[in-house]
């Protein structure tokens, strides 16, 4: 081929000279390079990427919520025992205590008889509620922390692992009953809902006081000590035990065996 022939080949359209002897080193040396650039970077991107999983891996891991502590409760008893004329008659305030416990099993029928379930499909309580409101939530104040009743399914939920029983109240019932039920009202929540501040807060406390005396007479009934203490200091057990904003402590009733 003549040397302007073989020149022509080499070059493009516009004249550039695009293969040759010379130009395909060129090309060879180039890509050689490019492959050089790309390994780098490769290696830099591979490099970053271990970093940053090394440094996730590390990283604190968000806590998870600690699944919450419950306690379920035996079923209660819906019939037999004392007659309730015999508790009507025999209830009296009780405020020196035994140190035996209460059992589980009195318990449970202490709490049902305050604020148990007992017509499942409306989930209506043993105490009436104003339009079934249901203002009113128990705890227990006990050996083993505050729980609060879950009338939903009869159980208790673990609230804290302090012992409040020396320090809820000044009460000597208090201290020395081997637990107290501490009843707690939604003053707020009623005031929305009934419309009216005072007419909401009669609601709560007539409510209150419907499901303390189921408690108090169930507890005569199982031959059990109680009195209802309305001498409760509402912003120091609400800051003490950390209530819910909404939630004002109204009753603590001690529960034992009377002190012989
Ligand atoms: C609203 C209310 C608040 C009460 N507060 C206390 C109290 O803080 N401490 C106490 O020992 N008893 C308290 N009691 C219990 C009464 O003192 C008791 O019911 C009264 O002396 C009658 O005796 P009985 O319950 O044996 O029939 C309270 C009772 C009611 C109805």
């Amino acid at each position: 081929m003549p040397p302007e022939a073989a020149q022509r080949k080499q070059a493009g359209p516009e004249g550039i000279i695009i293969a040759g002897p010379d130009s395909k080193q060129w090309i060879r040396e180039s890509m050689a390079e490019e492959r050089k650039v790309k390994k780098h970077f490769l290696l830099v991107v591979l490099l970053a990427a271990m970093v940053a999983l090394s440094a996730s891996a590390g990283a604190q891991a968000p806590a998870a919520a600690a699944a919450p502590v419950v306690k379920t409760l035996a079923a209660p008893a819906v019939s037999g025992g004392m007659s309730l004329t015999e508790a009507l008659a025999k209830r009296r305030s009780v405020r020196a205590f035994a140190a035996t416990p209460v059992t589980d099993a009195e318990l449970s029928q202490l709490l049902w008889a305050a604020q148990g379930i007992t017509e499942p499909t409306k989930k209506m309580r043993a105490a009436p509620s104003a339009h079934n409101w249901y203002f009113l939530h128990v705890y227990v104040v006990a050996a083993d922390g505050l729980w609060e009743y879950q009338p939903d399914g009869h159980k208790l939920l673990k609230v804290s692992g302090t012992d409040y029983r020396q320090t809820i109240s000044m009460q000597p019932s208090v201290k020395s009953a081997p637990l107290s039920l501490l009843v707690v009202g939604e003053y707020g929540r009623a005031a929305q809902v009934a419309g009216e501040a005072t007419v909401g807060r009669r609601f709560v406390d007539l409510e209150a006081g419907h499901a303390t005396e189921n408690l108090l007479l169930q507890a005569t009934a199982l031959n059990l000590g109680v009195v209802s203490v309305g001498g409760v200091d509402p912003v120091a057990v609400q800051k003490l035990v950390s209530l819910p904003a909404d939630r004002t402590a109204i009753y603590l009733i001690p529960v034992g065996r009377a002190k012989q």
